[in-house]
């Protein structure tokens, strides 16, 4: 039987090479790396879902709360992800994430939101994790709630929120 991941890797010609449980890194944005990010591209279907990294980056170069990160597998740039975890809110918020459509389909969207939430985790003053994305985004719907997100419903703008909370030992207890 051809199951989805499997049509999803013919429909892109990719598929090879890396697997699901691939080592990524997270990186900050420097000078190593940002060429590489502004040359990540999404399918022509999937442009309208976020904003494109060359805006990400200017964005962020003016919002001292937004961390920027390339998604690096072995010595490849194969996404982009943005997010905010201000100290004082307990609530952090990750709103952009993309793979490279070439990288699609191999699990490194899956292992960085994974290496994402042990950033965000090891942030002691955070409790709760919300992602926001386009109702119709089936893939995204898919991959945060595999990892525990649960819709809370649609925001001004029409997104889609979701939210993942920490559970963390009490010490002492
Ligand atoms: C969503 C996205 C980040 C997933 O990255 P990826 O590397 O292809 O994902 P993975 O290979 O790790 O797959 C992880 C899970 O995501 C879900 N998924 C990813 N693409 C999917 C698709 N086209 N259709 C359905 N589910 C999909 C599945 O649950 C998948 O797990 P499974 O294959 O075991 O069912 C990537 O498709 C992307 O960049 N999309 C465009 C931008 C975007 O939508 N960003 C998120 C909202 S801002």
């Amino acid at each position: 039987m051809v199951g989805r991941e499997q049509s999803r890797r013919d429909d892109n010609g990719r598929g090879s090479g890396a697997g699901s449980d691939s080592v990524i890194r997270l990186e900050p944005i420097g000078a190593s790396n940002r060429k590489a990010v502004l040359a990540l591209e999404l399918s022509q279907d999937q442009q309208d879902l976020l904003a494109d990294n060359a805006s990400s980056l200017k964005e962020a170069a003016r919002d001292d709360d937004a961390r920027p990160r390339a998604v690096v597998a072995g010595d490849h740039v194969v996404g982009f992800l943005m997010y905010d975890a201000s100290e004082g809110d307990d609530e952090a918020l990750i709103y952009r994430f993309m793979i490279d459509r070439r990288s699609q389909g191999r699990g490194y969207g899956r292992a960085a939101l994974s290496a994402l939430l042990e950033e965000i985790r090891a942030l002691a003053h955070v409790r709760d994790v919300l992602v926001c994305y386009m109702p119709e985004n089936e893939g995204a719907r898919r991959l945060y709630h595999s990892a525990g997100f649960v819709d809370e419903g649609a925001d001004e703008d029409g997104e889609m929120i979701a939210r993942l909370r920490f559970v963390r030992q009490k010490h002492g207890s």
